[in-house]
């Protein structure tokens, strides 16, 4: 596939695998991705695997990403994940603002925004989750929702680092549901907040930015979506669990 901007097809393992299940995962994925040059591939493991995968992913293509991060850079915050810690087992991505957070610990646009800029201090590249709920859509307010995440989880970002950042698209009702966008739907979303990158910042950096698409992707319809002109990767989880599955995603959207 000619594409404008190099696809990046994301694993979000979510709260799965432990850390012989992620090896297992990620060393079927070298034998099956090891010729694979023209697309990022990145899996996110949960933190308690990211050392071990870290490790076995380092002779390989693929790329490493976390779920989650601290905006703080380190002390009296129970529980959190700073980002010089995830820079120890070089992880590249971290996954900022995904709807579950949004939903479960209540996440603000304001609060991804800080983390957004944290995770750029520490020179990694955030993918920025977006997406409407089925209620949004249907009572059609899915553009007003978009523009107030993306207007607030990216705000204050330099061009530079908005250049480096990577949008994730993910209909909230398509998450885990078997429900897909239809490709049409997705390309007019993608286009839409490239538009919204366009005013926020400036052409050249709308034009480079990456956006992927999330919700039930599957190896029979990623290459549809990877056709769309704005779609510019997946941010896959249920799929992204199997060697299979995620393997085949990649392939077809080659
Ligand atoms: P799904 O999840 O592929 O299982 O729908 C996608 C996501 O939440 O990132």
């Amino acid at each position: 596939m000619n594409k404008e901007r190099k696809l990046i097809i994301a694993g979000n393992w979510k709260m799965n695998k432990t850390v012989a299940e992620g090896l297992d995962l990620v060393r079927g994925l070298k034998i099956e991705l090891a010729n694979v040059k023209e697309v990022d591939v990145v899996v996110c493991p949960p933190f308690t695997a990211l050392s071990e995968v870290s490790k076995a992913i380092l002779d390989s293509s693929l790329r490493l990403g976390a779920q989650n991060m601290s905006e703080h850079n380190v002390g009296a915050y129970t529980g959190e994940i700073a980002a010089v810690m995830l820079k120890e087992f070089s992880v590249r991505y971290v996954i900022l603002g995904h709807s579950e957070r949004r939903q479960y610990q209540k996440e603000s646009d304001a609060l991804i925004a800080k983390k957004a800029a944290a995770v750029h201090a520490a020179s990694l590249k955030p993918i920025v989750c977006v997406g409407e709920t089925l209620a949004e859509r249907e009572g059609g307010k899915t553009e007003a929702v978009l523009e107030t995440q993306v207007s607030g989880s990216l705000a204050g970002l330099t061009k530079e680092q908005m250049t480096e950042s990577i949008v994730a698209y993910e209909p909230v009702w398509a998450i885990g549901t078997g429900k897909t966008a239809s490709t049409a739907q997705a390309q007019e979303t993608h286009a839409f907040i490239r538009r919204l990158l366009a005013k926020m910042f400036d052409e050249t950096v709308a034009r480079r930015v990456r956006i992927q698409y999330g919700g039930s992707v599957k190896p029979s319809n990623a290459r549809e979506l990877m056709s769309q002109p704005d779609v510019d990767g997946a941010l896959v989880g249920g799929a992204s669990l199997e060697v299979r599955s995620f393997a085949d995603i990649i392939r077809s959207s080659i």
